[in-house]
């Protein structure tokens, strides 16, 4: 059986002071090229909403949607972790509902462990969960599935005293048992002070360079959501262009009749015809079709 990264070895990265990259996959190709690029922690986050499935909002997800996806993921990858995101409506209404649903993802899923957003008022879910052997990460800040309570995607602990709750949210994921919690969307010396106060890793987004970790949406980075890039992203490539590029091209081919070619054909080699077959009139030959222009 092939060794995926654990729980455990994330802690370690932190006591090392090694940073931990993790980045969003959503798909078998994908979350596969990821682990080439020798990343430790995959996140099949409900951002596949909005950039695999075209919802405005990661609100729609249902826990069939984010199986689908991290079923794929799982088998894209033979090393890295995956952490499978709860969708909103999924882990709310009860604990016993969360531990239903979290446990899906990993019996099914095949994820090592999940992600749910909120501090203290999920605490007693997260210990639920982590009694019951579902590894939890937390997610505070900026939580999308809160959106609308939010009035808009806004930064998150700016004044003292929402800082302080961001603070006491983060020790009461720790207490619950989460073994890490993802920090979005949160100024920069509040992200630190979070750092610094609790011992399991901080992955943040929009959080600065304090955290113990990182974490980014595949589409952002890679250039294929083209619509918009959050602030906290950084383009490291121009993949949509690459794609709309290259299909452009295939249909330039296409329409000229330089695709395909003999290259790219199945032509069967004539052999000689028995006698009677060729009284037939069946020649291999002849059906060939006529050989399109070489580029
Ligand atoms: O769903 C997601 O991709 C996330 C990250 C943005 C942290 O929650």
């Amino acid at each position: 059986m092939d060794k995926r990264v654990s729980i455990t070895d994330l802690k370690a990265m932190k006591e090392r002071g090694e940073k931990i990259v993790m980045f969003t996959a959503y798909d078998y190709t994908g979350a596969h090229l990821v682990e080439l690029a020798g990343i430790p922690i995959i996140l099949v986050g409900d951002t596949l909403g909005m950039v695999m499935l075209g919802y405005d909002t990661t609100i729609p997800v249902t826990m069939e949607e984010m199986l689908h996806h991290v079923k794929a993921a799982v088998r894209g990858t033979t090393k890295t972790h995956i952490v499978a995101d709860m969708p909103f409506g999924s882990y709310q209404a009860s604990p016993s509902e969360a531990l239903h649903n979290a446990a899906r993802m990993l019996k099914e899923g095949g994820a090592q462990s999940v992600k749910l957003e909120g501090g203290a008022r999920v605490a007693e879910t997260v210990r639920l969960l982590v009694e019951s052997g579902i590894p939890v990460m937390g997610h505070l800040g900026l939580t999308p599935q809160s959106v609308n309570q939010f009035g808009g995607y806004k930064v998150q602990g700016k004044t003292p005293a929402a800082a302080v709750r961001l603070i006491n949210d983060a020790v009461a994921l720790q207490e619950a048992g989460a073994y890490a919690v993802v920090l979005e969307c949160v100024p920069v010396h509040v992200a630190k002070a979070i750092t610094e106060k609790i011992e399991i890793p901080t992955i943040g987004i929009g959080a600065g360079w304090h955290c113990d970790g990182q974490v980014q949406v595949f589409h952002d980075l890679l250039g294929l959501y083209t619509e918009f890039l959050p602030k906290h992203a950084k383009r490291y490539a121009n993949a949509g262009a690459t794609i709309v590029d290259a299909v452009r091209a295939y249909a330039k081919d296409v329409r000229a009749g330089r695709f395909p070619t003999e290259k790219e054909s199945f032509v069967a080699k004539p052999k000689p015809a028995p006698k009677q077959t060729r009284e037939a009139g069946i020649q291999l030959e002849s059906s060939r079709p006529a050989r399109p222009p070489r580029v």
